[in-house]
């Protein structure tokens, strides 16, 4: 079964436009959920322009399926996951200014700081998933360094899947392969689509989660939020 993680950051986006709490991101996740999202993602970026920090203890409190925090492990972004535990967190190696996460880290260059940071979301009993690019030898260091697992960063099998979806799946499609055969957990997400999500599941055997945001609410503009989640989940059945 592959889990299908909401990712709210448009929502919070919208809401901060106007400074009010309109729309309410704590009743999004509780709807995403109760139309049948199987967890909530955040991603707290440094200049708070989407979720931001202080929403993370109100949304633990509300979030009853997976609860999904990613980004950038700077000290302070690593001080509010450690103060909220959610069952997962998704390390990015996305600049301050990123407009969205465009690249996966390269586990080997930065092999010391994700074990000592790995280590430390596991004192405190959290699950840890890196953001990486189907690289083989990266992910050999992920599950070196004690990753649990790596969500693939799909956005370049997303920019070619109308040209060439089986040239845009194949190393995403053997680098599945090598993490089953390391036990490495899969994840995946960035880009993800009603176009190419049911290709993408059909193809990476043990997906385990996949977490969309922008395309799940920007069809939700024309097709309901319920709808729109149902038809998701009808791809990755
Ligand atoms: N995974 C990561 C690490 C991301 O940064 C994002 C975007 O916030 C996503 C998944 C979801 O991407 P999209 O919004 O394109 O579905």
């Amino acid at each position: 079964m592959t889990l299908f993680s909401v990712n709210i950051n448009k929502v919070a986006l919208i809401r901060n436009s106007r400074g009010a709490n309109y729309p309410d991101l704590l009743k999004t996740a509780r709807d995403c959920e109760n139309f049948g999202a199987q967890g909530i993602t955040v991603h707290p970026r440094p200049d708070q322009r989407h979720v931001k920090y202080d929403d993370i203890p109100a949304l633990k409190e509300v979030v009853t399926t997976e609860f999904n925090i990613e980004g950038y492990p700077s000290e302070a972004f690593l001080s509010l996951v450690i103060a909220n535990k959610p069952h997962q967190c998704t390390l990015v190696p996305d600049l301050p200014d990123a407009l969205t996460s465009d690249d996966g880290w390269d586990t080997i260059q930065h092999q010391d700081f994700l074990k000592k940071t790995v280590q430390r979301l596991h004192d405190h009993g959290i699950r840890v998933s890196l953001f990486i690019d189907p690289i083989e030898d990266r992910l050999y260091a992920a599950k070196e360094l004690g990753a649990d697992r790596i969500e693939f960063y799909t956005g370049p099998y997303a920019d070619q899947y109308h040209q060439d979806r089986d040239t845009a799946i194949a190393p995403f499609a053997k680098a599945a392969k090598y993490a089953n055969s390391i036990d490495l957990g899969i994840n995946a997400g960035h880009d993800l689509n009603l176009d190419n999500l049911k290709f993408f599941k059909a193809n990476i055997p043990n997906l385990l989660e996949v977490s969309i945001g922008h395309a799940v609410f920007c069809d939700a503009l024309y097709l309901g939020l319920k709808n729109t989640i149902q038809l998701y989940l009808r791809e990755l059945e």
